[in-house]
């Protein structure tokens, strides 16, 4: 817990790409919408860590801009899998491809995500196929991550208040291995 409020103590200033929040707030408000969904700790611990990738590994602001996927996802999801439940380590992992699942899922969806997001995804491996949605429904915690990702999406609001991340950590570590 301590290294991963020193993470966000050190780097969470940093610009979340494209958007007019900074990485902190961009984790406190996804897991703030968790909570207002009632969602677990568990879920509510990935909404807030999810994106702890960016802070693992720095590739400097807008990595997509420069043909850069940072594989945050995986990044976040080896750093944390020795300390937290699958519950919470899976969501992370799985929360980009919910990006190209909900793109296969509701056209839609692909028209409002950001300019940022929508180059990330060509890198990520753009829109799931009909077998890779199929494949995608049937692996355990997708469902988890599309409700991670929907927050995820909303979390971008400048200026917006959320309880504070000692909150969060102290529910988090309710829930360490
Ligand atoms: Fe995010």
């Amino acid at each position: 817990m301590n290294q991963i409020e020193a993470l966000f103590n050190t780097s969470g200033d940093i610009q979340y790409s494209g958007e007019g929040v900074s990485q902190l707030e961009h984790a406190l408000q996804t897991a703030t919408l968790a909570l207002e969904a009632q969602a677990s700790t568990e879920l509510v611990t990935a909404a807030l860590l999810h994106d702890l990738g960016h802070l693992l590994n720095k590739k400097g602001e807008t990595p997509s801009a420069h043909g850069i996927d940072d594989q945050h996802q995986f990044f976040a999801a080896h750093f944390l899998k020795d300390f937290f439940p699958a519950s919470v380590c899976s969501p992370i992992r799985l929360h980009v491809d919910a990006k190209r699942a909900l793109c296969a899922l509701d056209h839609h969806y692909y028209e409002k995500l950001s300019e940022d997001s929508k180059r990330s995804l060509t890198l990520q491996g753009g829109i799931f196929s009909e077998s890779e949605l199929d494949n995608f429904l049937n692996t355990p915690y997708s469902k988890d991550a599309i409700e991670l990702r929907r927050w995820d999406d909303m979390a971008k609001t400048p200026g917006k208040k959320t309880l504070p991340l000692h909150y969060f950590l102290d529910r988090a570590s309710a829930i360490i291995l």
